[in-house]
């Protein structure tokens, strides 16, 4: 059973007297139950609408969406229990201390107080527990919105740009959340980014929106695959000499950034070996380069983004 199913989802923004503007346009998403999965979209690609109608904050024109096997919105109160998100910043009081603030939401939810303690230790926030939230770090805010979402022990937890906003250790603190919490077993986390490094450190797998489209989806790795070029980094005493006898047997090569030879289109890497030896040249070190997402999202859009 999937976490997660949008299919044909449109939704189109009306302005006051502005032009209709289409920000899901026939969106399908499938996300299996487990792990963590990436919805990752430059601005204004629709993660957040597509979240929000998930949640049923939003009325969509058209399409079908299931959360945890029901129909949404119409069976949404019967699996909104199961189902913790963070969208935008959780108002909470500013005055109170986090573990206040929590124990509130917890005793409108039904929740044990055990479990706010469970909560604020599976987001670092034990210790500054007490402090007013007011003190917080914005780091420390977005995780006491984490623990928010987790009160229920939801099976699916869905995050729209966790990191957004937050210094470098606030990031780093973030994504190991997020690995940790997707590593569990039972929970699926659905987190949504437009940056191409975070999909690639914290998503099993990954959906890709362009102008409110799916436009590759998958296991991270694969997706990147598709993407990848496929190079191989070729490293020799004299580089400038292989690449020549590599380019006269027939293969694609140009300078690598360190100065030696990147060989394109997938080479074998036995071939590259037993041409240059053939030669005279022996290869010290033969790497396949991974494109990294920056790439693999321009390769696999097309510019559309
Ligand atoms: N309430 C709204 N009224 C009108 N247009 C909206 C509204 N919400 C979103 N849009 C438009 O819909 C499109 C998709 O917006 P959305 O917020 O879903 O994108 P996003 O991928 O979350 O972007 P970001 O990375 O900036 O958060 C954008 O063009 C946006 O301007
Ligand atoms: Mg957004």
């Amino acid at each position: 059973m999937p976490a997660v199913q949008m299919a044909g989802v449109t939704k189109t923004y009306r302005g006051k007297g502005g032009t209709p503007h289409k920000a899901l346009d026939g969106l399908d998403m499938t996300v299996d139950t487990g792990g963590v999965h990436g919805l990752l979209g430059p601005n204004g690609s629709g993660k957040t609408t597509s979240i929000r109608a998930l949640l049923g904050l939003v009325r969509i024109d058209a399409g079908e969406m299931q959360l945890l096997d029901r129909p949404v919105p119409a069976g949404l109160t019967g699996v909104i229990g199961d189902v913790g998100a963070l969208v935008e910043t959780p108002l909470f009081f500013p005055g109170f201390s986090g573990r206040r603030n929590l124990r509130l939401l917890a005793e409108t939810a039904g929740v044990p107080r055990d479990r706010v303690e469970e909560c604020l230790e599976l987001v670092d926030l034990r210790e500054r527990a007490d402090d007013r939230f007011t003190g917080y770090s914005l780091g420390m805010k977005q995780r006491l919105g984490i623990a928010a979402a987790l009160l229920k022990a939801p099976r699916l937890l869905i995050l729209d740009e966790p990191s957004n906003g937050l210094d470098p250790a606030g990031i780093r603190d973030v994504r190991e959340l997020i690995r940790r919490l997707g590593s569990d077993g039972r929970t699926t986390v659905l987190v949504s980014s437009h940056l191409l490094a975070e999909i690639q450190q914290v998503c099993d797998s990954v959906t890709i929106l362009a102008r409110g489209r799916r436009v590759a989806s998958g296991p991270v790795a694969s997706v990147l695959s598709r993407a990848g070029t496929g190079d191989v980094r070729v490293g020799v005493p004299d580089p400038a000499a292989a690449a020549a006898v590599l380019g006269a047997a027939g293969f694609t090569v140009s300078p690598a950034p360190d100065g030696q030879v990147l060989v394109h289109g997938a080479p074998a890497p036995g071939e590259i070996t037993r041409v240059l030896a053939e030669h005279g040249h022996y290869v010290e070190e033969l790497v396949r380069v991974t494109p990294d997402l920056e790439s693999a999202f321009l390769a696999i859009t097309g510019g559309q983004a």
